[in-house]
């Protein structure tokens, strides 16, 4: 009896176990992210690779005298004007800001009515692309939603280039307040 009982308890242990399993993968989504890829920046869009060297233009600017690291960073405006900024280190070492939000924030002050189409980020070393941080890509989207339009984002390096054509394709499951 007793060898019964323990037998029906490994059965339906067994079951259980089987049903989480499907209730598991069923619950279960991918996800997928298209962008471009351009080994050659030379491939690109006239305008987007005027856009990329005026980011790396901007890495000259920049204060980095901490991690050497240069970033440079460059819209193109809905009005087909252009801006750029670059990474600033401070003394304080938290005080110090990414070229990105340094610009976007820049832009959002003074022509929050032209939105930006295209953003393009450079760096010095670059021995690869650049891709923004986990903070600048928060802003890129907050940005984006602000606008109402997607903005492309370029990131270069080493001669070639990975685009996206919105922000949020940088960043998932992105914060909402
Ligand atoms: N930096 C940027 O300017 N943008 C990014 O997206 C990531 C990092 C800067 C911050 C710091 O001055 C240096 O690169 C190294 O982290």
């Amino acid at each position: 009896m007793i060898k019964l009982v323990s037998l029906l308890f490994l059965v339906n242990y067994l079951l259980n176990l089987h049903t989480l399993t499907i209730i598991v993968e069923l619950m279960k989504r991918n996800l997928e992210i298209s962008f471009e890829h351009y080994d050659s920046t030379a491939d690109m869009d006239v305008v987007d690779q005027v856009l990329i060297s005026e980011a790396e233009a901007a890495t000259e600017k920049a204060n980095a005298p901490y991690s050497n690291f240069r970033v440079g960073a460059a819209v193109r405006l809905h009005s087909g004007r252009s801006f750029h900024a670059s990474n600033f280190e401070s003394e304080v070492f938290p005080a110090g800001l990414c070229a990105e939000r340094s610009l976007l924030f820049f832009i959002e002050s003074n022509y929050a009515d032209d939105p930006i189409e295209a953003l393009a980020i450079a760096s010095v070393p670059s021995e690869r692309e650049c891709y923004p941080c986990g903070q600048c890509r928060q802003v890129i989207v907050d940005v984006e939603r602000r606008q109402k339009s997607p903005i492309r984002v370029i990131m270069s390096g080493a001669g070639s280039a990975t685009v996206v054509d919105s922000a949020e394709k940088l960043l998932p499951f992105t914060f909402k307040l």
